[in-house]
């Protein structure tokens, strides 16, 4: 299989191919994705969540990204590997530089960051310096405590005019992708629409062009309720390297997320 570019990701786009993302945090699962056709793993701050048992992502540090990206970079051939920045990483364009430094030296092919219109600068600093970059909206996990809560964003025509004008700011800043979590389907379509760049949904409905979820939860292992947006694909499928090929596919496909899956 050739490799999953940065590039590409836009190729695909144009073309209409869907692309399909799944967290990853060590190389055995990074493995198991790439073995079975994953375009990109991400490595999110969600590991604060599924593997160091936080309630939200903020205690996760830059070192606790970079083991893990370390651990995935090795397990992977052809997959694109993406790193979060986590909380309070990137406060400034030079903090966002160095630290994004710290985990493409552990194996990282684009970093991502959560935010819109504000962090502008701090992506063109980066596109500038060889940094590919994806943005990210919406449900910004690393905001919970400034949204007061993990809750849909966009739902207000004042929200949703925000996510518009974050997502052509974070675009026009530079960045080749653009991860939009938990708004509403019709805007995170809308959206798609506007801009040139691959957008990725987790709970943002079809139109994205590709989908993201986080490993744990795809597999039917996570704490409490199941958010909406998450299908176990497990259940049907009857082992790992099954239940991620068939995640696979249904993002393909067009089949997953469904209308049941989305707000
Ligand atoms: O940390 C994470 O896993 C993420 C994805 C859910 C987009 O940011
Ligand atoms: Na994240």
């Amino acid at each position: 299989r050739t490799a999953v570019t940065v590039p590409r990701l836009a190729e695909m786009r144009a073309r209409g191919e869907k692309i399909a993302m799944l967290t990853a945090y060590d190389a055995s699962f990074a493995a198991v994705c790439d073995a079975e056709g994953v375009d990109s793993v991400l490595i999110g701050d969600s590991l604060g969540n599924v593997l160091q048992g936080h309630r939200t992502t903020l205690p996760v540090t830059l070192a606790d990204i970079a083991y893990h990206t370390a651990s995935v970079a090795r397990g992977t051939r052809s997959a694109l590997v993406i790193a979060d920045l986590p909380f309070g990483t990137y406060g400034t364009p030079a903090d966002a530089f160095n630290n994004a430094v710290a985990l493409m030296r552990a194996g990282a092919q684009m970093v991502k960051l959560e935010g819109g219109e504000w962090l502008a600068e701090t992506i063109r600093f980066l596109v500038e310096r060889a940094v590919p970059v994806c943005a990210h909206v919406g449900l910004t996990p690393q905001s919970v405590h400034a949204f007061g809560g993990f809750k849909v964003q966009g739902k207000t025509d004042a929200g949703a005019e925000q996510l518009r004008r974050d997502a052509l700011a974070v675009e026009q800043a530079g960045a080749q992708l653009l991860v939009i979590e938990a708004v509403p389907g019709a805007l995170a379509n809308d959206v798609t629409q506007s801009l040139a760049i691959p957008t990725i949904g987790i709970g943002a409905g079809a139109g994205c062009s590709g989908q993201v979820l986080v490993l744990h939860d795809m597999l039917g292992i996570f704490p409490g309720k199941r958010p909406r947006f998450v299908k176990n694909f497990l259940e049907e499928n009857g082992s790992v390297q099954n239940a991620i090929g068939a995640y696979i596919r249904a993002v393909k496909d067009g089949s997953f997320p469904g209308p049941e899956h989305t707000f």
